[in-house]
């Protein structure tokens, strides 16, 4: 299936992917929100690098913590 391209030139659908021993990347625009269920802003960004690390500082985003741990996932 082709992607599509919205006018701001991200992937409409927003495409989810992972990093070999790295973060899930979501390009395209989404609403994020937190266990609480606060939203946290990310309207300005076009990608989000999520942690699956589980050492991120800054979760649920990557703070580049994966790697200093030497994350490794299979698959
Ligand atoms: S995946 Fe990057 S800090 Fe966890």
């Amino acid at each position: 299936m082709a992607e599509r391209e919205s006018a701001d030139d991200v992937p409409d659908p927003p495409t989810l992917s992972a990093r070999h021993r790295g973060p899930l990347v979501v390009e395209g625009r989404i609403r994020l929100f937190d266990t609480e269920g606060r939203e946290i802003d990310i309207s300005d960004r076009k990608r989000v690098l999520l942690c699956r690390c589980g050492a991120s500082r800054t979760r649920p985003l990557c703070d580049g913590s994966h790697y200093r741990t030497n994350f490794e996932a299979e698959g």
